[in-house]
């Protein structure tokens, strides 16, 4: 079983001679499968934790383990090279502000990260993404055109398309109205039940959607597993 092993992590952020304690001890272990929601307040460090959680920023202190048959590696004793490597591999981000390259169509946004991996495409799925994020009109349009859920309907799709280990996903469903909240919640739900994918689902919103295994609250720098609920 694969997961991802955060022990003790720790994150500061200078402005100045100002020091903002962003996590002061997070630790919690997510497993390839289930699905974690992760709610916190604005400001509370949720992008901070997903992008040290993804090897895209390296904590202070503590230790981020990629934990599989092999045993438990920390991601951040990788070279550069192999660390982008992992994350190409293994994860699929859903960026808050979505990221979009946008010299790139919406259709090859998405294809990218086959590119990256020189990886076949799947037509089937990828058929199956844009039914469901319903963004088949959208794919020979440039980014910059499009709206906010269009944008972020766009992002899922990339994070998506090569069904990664993990899925980290930052208020994925922010700029959202219900109906294509829902699609994503499912899309992401079903990619857990039948690809086996870790979601970890990042939200400000404490009235959250029922999918998850596991509740937790990110809060003073730490994480805390809701139990019972
Ligand atoms: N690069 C940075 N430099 C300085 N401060 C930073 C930096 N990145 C984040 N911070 C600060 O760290 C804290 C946590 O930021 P983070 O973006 O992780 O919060 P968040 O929970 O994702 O918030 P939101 O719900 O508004 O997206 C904030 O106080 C933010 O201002
Ligand atoms: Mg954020």
């Amino acid at each position: 079983m694969s997961s991802i092993i955060l022990t003790d992590i720790r994150k500061s952020f200078y402005q100045g001679n100002k020091k903002t304690e962003v996590l002061c001890g997070a630790s919690m272990e997510f497993q390839k499968g289930l699905w974690y929601t992760v709610y916190g307040a604005s400001g509370s460090g949720k992008t901070t934790l997903l992008n040290i959680t993804g090897g895209i920023d390296k904590p202070d202190s503590g230790k981020v383990l990629d934990g599989n048959l092999a045993g438990n590696e920390d991601i951040y004793k990788k070279s550069d090279f192999q660390l982008s490597g992992w994350r190409n591999n293994k994860i699929g981000f859903v960026f808050q502000f979505f990221h979009l390259l946008s010299e790139l169509s919406v259709e090859k946004n998405i294809l990218l990260p086959l590119e990256l991996k020189r990886r076949e495409l799947n037509e089937g799925w990828y058929a199956r993404i844009v039914e469901i994020l319903d963004i088949g009109d959208l794919l020979k349009r440039c980014p910059a055109t499009l709206s906010g859920g269009e944008m972020q309907r766009t992002a899922l799709a990339r994070a998506v398309i090569n069904r990664p280990d993990f899925i980290l996903a930052d208020e994925a469903t922010g700029n959202l109205d219900s109906d294509n909240s829902r699609n994503v919640v499912n899309l992401l739900n079903d990619l857990k039940v039948n690809a086996g994918v870790g979601i970890i689902y990042v939200t400000h919103e404490s009235n959250i959607y029922d999918e998850y295994d596991e509740k937790i609250l990110l809060e003073n720098g730490k994480l805390i597993k809701i139990l019972g609920e």
